[in-house]
């Protein structure tokens, strides 16, 4: 529950890199939530603030624009555009977007690090660092290539290895290289400000340890690891040309480290919010009756709950984060979601390739919503969660509903008459609903508060199940009037309650029916329609997602596993050399495929029977993932025919068939270029 003293939240949620689009991972771990929420306070008539906006410095912005070949400005530009649009496209309601690249930020950048700096709140330490003598400039740890001293991989970075996983430092990895121009760089004296983290740790352990006991379990369990580890002074500042520069004399060609200007950046946004709208930003950020939350997945935690607040503690004029509800990560049919392996599920695409589906999609991630673990997204799941919840409960029953007003009374919502048990068991599940979403929205559950919204749709459902209205038509008409009046006074709550996970949804369906004005029911009454007003026309709120559909998003996935799988492929490398003679031994001849089974009880295995020109054998061979039994018949292939015999799965192979195996694991046959008698030699 808010602790009655705030009187606002203000929401921020993490503010995303312009340096790619924005994933499905991204939505649920962090803006769908963070929407949810807000949404659901909006109801409430509560005020509250929901900001945002693109993290724009960095050193991953400046290696995407590289990579594109054009300027970090044009590259910021682009990917703050398309995620913008993104978000819209879900309906994510921020109040602002704004942008760290501009004005207001810079200039409330800079002004935090000199009030820090004017009051002497940094350590100023000067430290070895790999410099480009060409390129005349300090390298980020990224901009380090050398070779992995753990594993030799010749290509690992400056902070990490992407062979082995390890995290480096520059200094170990072996003959680095600048990827700026190519040559070796030399370690020169360099000044950087830092945070001294540890002399707050007294006061992070209290605020946080003591203070903060409710937060969640993820969260709190990662503060109170690193806090036990012991803090140490963290660079604020970096040797690099993209960023806010440091606003000190003598500080030219450095800028402030992107996760100390980046976190400002929702004071910023504010900001920016605030002068739009004519409004004070400083009630936002200073008035100890705000509530602030921070929206983020788990990467960010320590950011969000150490640093930050250690900076707006040394600043001394603003509120603290009163919660941080950090997610997990959500996996992508089973695997990490990946930008650089491009597995994901981008949402501009999305938004291009189902259009209509955003609340399918919204629906989904909040079910699957990796809120204390990490979870998988399947297409698979998208398409039964859509067809067989939203569009089989929530669907069918207000069509139900809305239908049988408009057959039986001309769509005006007929009086109730006299209850009875179902009626009375309906009602009082309508009226505690309302609680129940809210409560473990407050507590940040929103997987269980999405179920309880669904409860609602299932009781209304199993009530016209039970009663059914459309037999009593005949045989006691006054009773049906009973029960569309409360079928429609379900699907009012309805629209309310879904609002926050399904916003589309929620509107369409506030279109078919008479408007009313509670926002967000208390429970005291269920009855929200009052009888004799008009509905609209009953639309499909959901249609089923084909197995086409989900076809084509599974091969899309699979065009990246291949095309991932290609781009790091490398030949084997050559054996050892073997004797003319060694070779000479192998019987290498063309046999072709006259019959093929698969085994039993494998995946892999398939049967051949195979006509060498000397005889007709058995082979078995691992090819079954690839080739059906029913397409190879009759297709020549060559033959090792003089291996010796063995028994595989209880049968006797004689010999084995000779494939190429690609890059991604597929076997092809080799086979003579044209059709040859069966037996005839290789070699
Ligand atoms: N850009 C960071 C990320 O995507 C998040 C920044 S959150 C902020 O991981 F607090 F720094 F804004
Ligand atoms: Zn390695």
């Amino acid at each position: 529950m808010p602790t009655p003293e705030f009187k606002r939240t203000l929401i921020t949620a993490a503010l995303p890199y312009a340096n790619g689009p924005v994933h499905i991972g991204h939505l649920a771990g962090v803006y769908l939530p963070a929407d949810i929420y807000v949404r659901y306070k909006r109801l409430k008539k509560e005020e509250v603030l929901f900001v945002c906006g693109s993290d724009e410095h960095g050193v991953p912005v400046t290696i995407r624009a590289r990579k594109e070949g054009i300027t970090v400005q044009e590259a910021v530009d682009k990917y703050d555009a398309l995620i913008k649009k993104s978000f819209e496209g879900f309906g994510i309601g921020f109040d602002i977007y704004s942008r760290t690249s501009n004005q207001t930020h810079h200039e409330t950048a800079s002004a935090f690090f000199k009030k820090l700096y004017g009051e002497g709140k940094f350590l100023e330490q000067s430290n070895d660092q790999y410099y480009d003598e060409e390129a005349q400039q300090f390298l980020a740890d990224r901009y380090i290539q050398g070779t992995c001293p753990n594993c030799g991989f010749e290509s690992a970075y400056g902070d990490q290895c992407e062979n082995c996983g390890s995290t480096l430092s520059p200094s170990e990895l072996i003959n680095p290289r600048s990827m700026l121009s190519g040559g070796r760089p030399v370690l020169k004296a360099t000044k950087h400000w830092y945070l001294p983290l540890n002399e707050y740790e007294t006061w992070l352990r209290e605020w946080i340890l003591e203070g903060h006991k409710e937060w969640k379990p993820n969260v709190y369990g990662q503060c109170k690891s690193w806090i036990e580890q012991g803090l140490q002074p963290r660079a604020v500042t970096r040797d690099l040309d993209w960023g806010v520069p440091v606003p000190v004399e003598g500080a030219e060609g450095k800028v402030l480290y992107v996760w100390f200007d980046a976190p400002i950046g929702y004071i910023s946004a504010t900001k920016d919010w605030a002068k739009r709208e004519n409004k004070s930003w400083e009630t936002w950020w200073k008035d100890s009756d705000t509530r602030l939350l921070h929206f983020i997945g788990k990467d960010n935690i320590v950011f969000h709950c150490i640093i930050f607040p250690t900076m707006l503690k040394a600043h001394g004029e603003y509120i603290l984060p009163d919660n941080v509800p950090a997610n997990e990560f959500l996996n992508l049919e089973g695997q990490k979601i990946s930008t650089s392996r491009n597995w994901a599920v981008w949402l501009h695409e999305f938004l291009t390739d189902l259009p209509g589906r955003e609340d399918a999609l919204r629906y989904t991630l909040a079910s699957c919503a990796p809120e204390t673990k990490d979870n998988d997204f399947t297409w698979k799941e998208f398409q039964s969660r859509n067809n067989n919840e939203l569009a089989d409960i929530v669907g069918n029953f207000v069509n139900r509903a809305l239908v049988l007003t408009h057959k039986y009374y001309e769509g005006k919502v007929p009086a109730a008459g006299e209850l009875g048990d179902s009626e009375n068991e309906l009602i009082s599940i309508l009226k505690m609903a309302p609680g129940l979403v809210s409560e473990n929205l407050e507590n940040f559950r929103f997987r269980q508060a999405l179920t309880e919204m669904m409860n609602v749709a299932r009781a209304g459902n199993r009530y016209l199940a039970e009663t059914e209205p459309w037999k009593r038509i005949k045989t006691d008409p006054g009773s049906v009037k009973t029960i569309l009046n409360l079928s429609i006074q379900t699907c009012a709550l309805l629209t309310r309650l879904m609002e926050p996970f399904l916003p589309f949804s929620a509107k369409k369906l506030q279109n078919m029916l008479p408007s009313f004005d509670v926002a967000w029911p208390n429970g005291s009454t269920a009855d929200f329609i009052q009888s004799g007003s008009l509905l609209g026309t009953p639309e499909i709120l959901f249609t089923k997602i084909t197995d086409e559909e989900v076809a084509t998003q599974l091969e899309k996935l699979e065009k990246s596993r291949l095309e991932n799988a290609l781009a790091n492929y490398s030949a084997p490398p050559q054996k050892e050399n073997i004797a003319f003679d060694d070779f000479g031994k192998m019987d290498i001849r063309v046999a072709t495929i006259t019959a093929a089974v698969s085994v039993p009880k494998t995946k892999k295995l398939l049967q051949l029977t195979l006509d060498t020109g000397i005889d007709t054998r058995t082979v078995v061979s691992g090819i079954a993932e690839y080739h059906k039994p029913e397409d190879i018949i009759g297709k020549q292939v060559l033959l090792l025919a003089n291996l010796a015999p063995r028994e595989i799965k209880g049968i006797q192979s004689q010999g084995m068939i000779l494939m190429a195996q690609d890059a991604d694991g597929k076997l092809v046959f080799v086979q003579p270029s044209e059709p040859v008698r069966s037996g005839s030699g290789v070699s």
